[in-house]
């Protein structure tokens, strides 16, 4: 199981050292410097424009308010990737928390997306949640390969559900992990 106390630092595969912490509200420039380093292929699939201050603000509320809680890995030059789960406030989906994962292409593949992931899991399995979620759009190749190595199965396709940002339908792929089915054994397959 990951040693879930933040912050904390890891070393990656290529001996990189990250420092991992749980973000708070006085890391909202950081992300914004983080959405504006951000590729314009990435850009085209986010979620939500984390460009934008008043997006990042509203993250921020969520995370005051408990119904985020996101993990920051900063390198010496800053934030270089985030995992969030985040909570519907509806009481019905209390079992099910969305992951959102995002790094900076220049530690992709590099193996900061699967510690970030693993560490999150272990802060979701603390909230008692039993089902993650991940939404991608199906022509994120790469998102869904790596989802997919997390141990994450495709589990529906929205045809037409989103529209990147320049305007053009996409098809959603929600892929999800059953924490109950994957206890601390595949815990040890995600981490490095
Ligand atoms: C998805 C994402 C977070 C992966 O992060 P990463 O740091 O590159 O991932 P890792 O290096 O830890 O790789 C995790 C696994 O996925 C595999 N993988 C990573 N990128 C891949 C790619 N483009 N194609 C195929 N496999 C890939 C790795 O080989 C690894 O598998 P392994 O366990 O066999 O070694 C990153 O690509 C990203 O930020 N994408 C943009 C945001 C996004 O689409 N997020 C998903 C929706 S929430």
């Amino acid at each position: 199981m990951s040693d879930n106390t933040y912050p904390k630092s890891i070393t990656l595969p290529d001996g990189a050292l990250v420092n991992i912490a749980l973000m708070g509200t006085g890391d909202r420039d950081a992300v914004l410097a983080f959405a504006n380093g951000l590729s314009e292929e990435d850009m085209l699939f986010l979620r939500v424009d984390i460009t934008q201050p008043e997006v990042v603000d509203d993250w921020m509320s969520n995370l005051k308010a408990g119904r985020s809680i996101s993990l920051a890995a900063f390198d010496d030059n800053g934030l270089i990737g985030y995992a969030t789960v985040h909570r519907n406030a509806a009481p019905w989906t209390r079992r099910v928390g969305e992951i959102r994962v995002n790094v900076n292409q220049l530690y992709r593949a590099r193996g900061l997306g699967k510690n970030l992931t693993s560490e999150i899991f272990a802060v979701a399995r603390g909230l008692g949640l039993k089902k993650l979620m991940a939404n991608m759009t199906s022509d994120q190749h790469g998102a869904q390969s790596a989802f997919r190595r997390l141990g994450f199965v495709p589990e529906a396709l929205l045809a037409d559900y989103v529209e990147d940002r320049k305007g053009t339908p996409r098809d959603l792929v929600i892929m999800s992990y059953d924490i109950d089915g994957h206890t601390d054994a595949i815990a040890d397959t995600v981490r490095i």
